[in-house]
């Protein structure tokens, strides 16, 4: 049998851990497999190359994806991505993307058969207990958090962490947690800014002269909108960006305290995957490829408890996986 795979939307640690299992499990059961360059922009341009085993070797440990990917929407071409597919005597397509090429991905199997696997930093794709990328980017953030513990502690500063997550806060609520934070700030829970401010002078006030505040990129103060760019990117979202410096500046002036920010960014989603992404990616890679095998499509290779399942690719296209109440209303325990 012959297959196609691409990889689509944001790059994040493990791509090429899964682009590499599919190319060995698909040899070890006697299949091919081609890559399409861009994400959906490979189907849509006829830009592919073959995937022979020796082209994934040596891959496992380097970031991003050989793919290329980009934000480039299938829905609008989609003749002629069903036209490539065929063109490519393909029978079956895997498509690794967050939440948009997962959602171009269910709607177009209807027409084509096609198995995804979800990746993103941000892990809040339903579906799946978790995505790969994910561990990588809370692993980066906390390390930072680290280092500016004892910079924020000598200078008696605040200082703010801006990491991703657009919609949920599990990269802001985990690697605050394991970097020791003292306020987290995530896209689910509107803030009020003068709570934060209080929070950070009561800290003082014990003695603790320096603050760690984690925010998300989408976090929103209560009754506030979203802080953008002014940009849109390629799939007509906004580009986030603001918040952390907006707080500087306001943190600054209600605490009477120097507050510096750190805006963490492509930082979180480049170079290698930690042991765990690189693990979970070879699982749903390979899952993926057995599931394309077995021609059972309309599915996603997700976790589930300590199992690689096939769920729904429909789910991945539903609202996006937030963090429920009851881990923000756990993590206060260790805040402040
Ligand atoms: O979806 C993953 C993500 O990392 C988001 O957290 C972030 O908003 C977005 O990608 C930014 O991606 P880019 O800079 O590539 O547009």
């Amino acid at each position: 049998m012959r297959f196609g795979i691409l990889t689509g939307g944001g790059d994040c640690p493990g791509l090429n851990a899964v682009i590499r299992a599919v190319v060995r499990s698909a040899v070890l059961h006697g299949d091919e497999v081609v890559g399409f360059r861009d994400g959906w922009g490979g189907l849509i341009d006829g830009n592919c190359e073959e995937l022979p085993i020796e082209r994934v070797a040596g891959i496992l440990p380097r970031g991003g994806t050989i793919l290329g990917t980009s934000r480039r929407a299938a829905l609008e071409q989609r003749e002629l991505v069903v036209q490539r597919f065929h063109e490519q005597r393909l029978d079956g397509l895997i498509a690794v993307g967050g939440n948009g090429t997962l959602c171009a991905a269910s709607e177009l199997s209807a027409e084509l058969p096609i198995v995804g696997v979800p990746k993103t930093i941000d892990n809040d794709i339903r579906g799946t207990d978790r995505t790969f990328g994910f561990d990588t980017a809370v692993h980066i953030a906390a390390g930072a958090i680290d280092r500016l513990h004892t910079t924020a502690e000598s200078h008696y500063r605040n200082l703010i962490v801006e990491v991703m997550g657009r919609n949920a806060g599990w990269i802001a609520l985990h690697a605050g947690l394991a970097g020791g934070a003292d306020v987290i700030l995530v896209p689910e829970r509107p803030f009020d800014v003068g709570e934060v401010a209080e929070r950070v002078l009561a800290r003082r006030a014990r003695g603790r002269g320096f603050s760690i505040i984690v925010v998300a990129e989408g976090a929103v103060v209560r009754g506030g909108t979203t802080l953008t760019k002014g940009r849109l990117d390629p799939m007509g979202r906004p580009l986030l960006g603001g918040i952390g410096h907006w707080l500087e500046q306001e943190l600054e002036e209600r605490t009477k305290a120097e507050t510096r920010v750190v805006v963490l960014g492509h930082m979180q989603r480049g170079g290698t995957a930690t042991a765990y992404d690189r693990v979970l990616a070879s699982r749903m890679g390979q899952r993926a490829h057995l599931a394309a095998h077995e021609g059972r499509f309309g599915t996603m290779a997700a976790l589930r408890g300590p199992s690689i399942e096939l769920v729904p690719l429909a789910l991945a296209a539903g609202p996006p996986n937030l963090v429920p109440d009851m881990e923000l209303d756990l993590a206060e325990a260790f805040l402040g």
